[in-house]
């Protein structure tokens, strides 16, 4: 039986997230990126499980996200989804698997939900890469968009810092957000950009937006490893750490090696 708040154990579906929406219910999102883990969020009651290409950083230690593959993205996307009942099962595409054409987006983007099991996949962009959203959503793929900071181009941006803070930006974003709702995208992830400028996208599209430093939303992701406190070294201001993993598992792993090298370990229980 799912967890926290949760007054409905069926399935999630694109159809039910938009109906959350309307009846003003908010949708928890998480990343996961393994088996094990997918199956206590699940359990706890989020609703949409992002498999982000953010496993770049937290699984494998890059500095961006730009080096995960399709075959690694896959192989985490698949082990999510054994793990998982009722969450909505979201995939990234990564970087360089949708940007040069539409044809080859949408290749991918079957090549994620065949292999995978997969719900859905998110893209990072918008009027840019609408004609390839258009294409994967054609395919009867469920497409979610990620506007504001998207990490993919942060070679582009050269800094982390909040976007949109400008006019111009923040009209083009809910340009772009309008463009994406009415191709037909199931969701928008909005990252790190103004609070009032969420509000305003909010209002303005009937499609859920999540956000992720981005203030109020429809609903609201984090990357698991940081919201658990497993990572000491990233604290933005918009992170909120509901335990210390990072201490508990040092403590216990710790006292492991004391009761391997003191012989404490395993005693005559522990044994056949
Ligand atoms: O990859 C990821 O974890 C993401 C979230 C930050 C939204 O895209």
């Amino acid at each position: 039986m799912p967890g926290y708040l949760v007054d409905d154990t069926r399935k999630v579906t694109t159809h039910r997230l938009k109906e959350m929406k309307e009846q003003g219910k908010k949708i928890a999102m998480l990343t996961s990126y393994d088996y094990t883990t997918a199956k206590i969020v699940d359990e706890a009651g989020v609703d949409i499980i992002l498999v982000g290409d953010s496993a770049s950083n937290v699984m494998a230690g890059n500095h961006t996200t730009l080096p995960i593959t399709l075959d690694q993205m896959i192989y985490h996307a698949r082990s999510v989804v054994r793990g998982v009942k009722r969450a909505l099962v979201v995939c990234d595409m990564p970087f360089g698997t949708y940007q040069v054409n539409p044809v080859e987006g949408v290749r991918n983007a079957i090549r994620i939900m065949q292999e995978t099991g997969c719900d859905a996949v998110k893209l990072e962009g918008g009027v840019e890469i609408l004609d390839t959203v258009r294409k994967i959503l054609d395919a009867g793929i469920p497409v979610m968009g990620h506007l504001g900071l998207t990490p993919q181009s942060i070679n582009k941006f050269g800094t982390y810092a909040v976007r949109a803070r400008e006019d111009a930006e923040a009209a083009r974003l809910l340009s772009d957000a309008a463009a994406l709702a009415e191709a037909g995208c199931f969701g928008i992830v909005l990252e790190k950009i103004p609070a009032a400028l969420t509000q305003k996208v909010v209002e303005s599209v009937d499609v859920p937006i999540i956000g992720i430093g981005g203030g109020p939303a429809d609903g609201q992701v984090l990357v698991i490893d940081d919201m658990l406190g497993k990572n000491k070294d990233f604290s933005p201001k918009f992170l909120r750490r509901y335990a210390d993993l990072h201490t508990v598992m040092l403590d216990a792993i710790g006292q492991y090696v004391t009761d391997v090298k003191s012989c404490d370990f395993p005693n005559a229980q522990e044994q056949y």
